[in-house]
């Protein structure tokens, strides 16, 4: 664990040659939107980027990120840690977030986490052994009206969830083999850093335009 008295300083890359490259790309456009004495505001981008390549935020990643922005390893953690976007621990191929504040735990997602534990033999914050799923419970996913809702790799979210939906979308994912771990936000790079952003302009946190899955029959909708 980061100490909490360590201060900025020289970090090892946690990157191979080929993340590098990957990473340096986006961290330049990343802090670009930032005046030079402001970059350190590109942190939860930068973050992002960072897990991208690694599929989660190790301390050395954080410690390296730390570095290139200039702000304290443990200010690096504290932001990584309040997220539940961020991943502190490897994860499966296909990490299940299931919601657990009210609207969600009134709607039943208490059923649908216990459903999952047991189909996938494994408990919140585990992954199973052939590294197919991780499962872990998430604070509101901002899906209340079609709650209860879950959250797969960060960017795909499923709604009205039952115990036979939650079934056929592990089947689903299970025989999706060649599915990655969805990518985070890529940061926007605006030719005049300084316009402002338009409402229509794919946002920083998701998949804009693709829909979410449902368990609601379509004549219901
Ligand atoms: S309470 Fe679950 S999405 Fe808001």
């Amino acid at each position: 664990m980061i100490a909490l008295s360590r201060q900025p300083g020289e970090a090892p890359s946690p990157f191979d040659a080929e993340q590098q490259r990957r990473f340096e790309e986006g961290f330049q456009k990343a802090v670009a939107k930032y005046p030079p004495e402001r970059r350190r505001s590109a942190l939860l981008a930068v973050l992002h980027l960072a897990q991208d390549e690694l599929g989660w935020l190790p301390e050395p990643a954080m410690i390296y990120v730390a570095h290139l922005l200039d702000v304290p390893p443990v200010r690096v953690r504290e932001v990584a840690t309040f997220y539940t976007m961020y991943r502190l621990h490897p994860v499966g191929r296909h990490h299940i977030g299931v919601c657990n504040s009210v609207s969600c735990w009134a709607m039943g997602s208490e059923n649908i986490l216990r459903h999952c534990e047991e189909r996938l033999g494994i408990r919140p914050g585990e992954a199973t052994k052939d590294g197919q799923f991780s499962l872990e419970e998430v604070a509101c996913l901002a899906s209340c009206g079609t709650a209860p809702a879950v959250l797969v790799n960060n960017f795909t979210y499923v709604e009205n969830v039952t115990p036979d939906s939650m079934d056929a979308l592990i089947v689903r994912l299970r025989t999706e083999p060649g599915q990655k771990m969805a990518p985070g936000p890529h940061p926007r790079h605006l030719e005049d850093k300084h316009a402002i952003e338009k409402q229509s302009d794919p946002q920083a946190t998701g998949t804009v335009g693709q829909a979410a899955a449902t368990a609601i029959p379509t004549d219901r909708r």
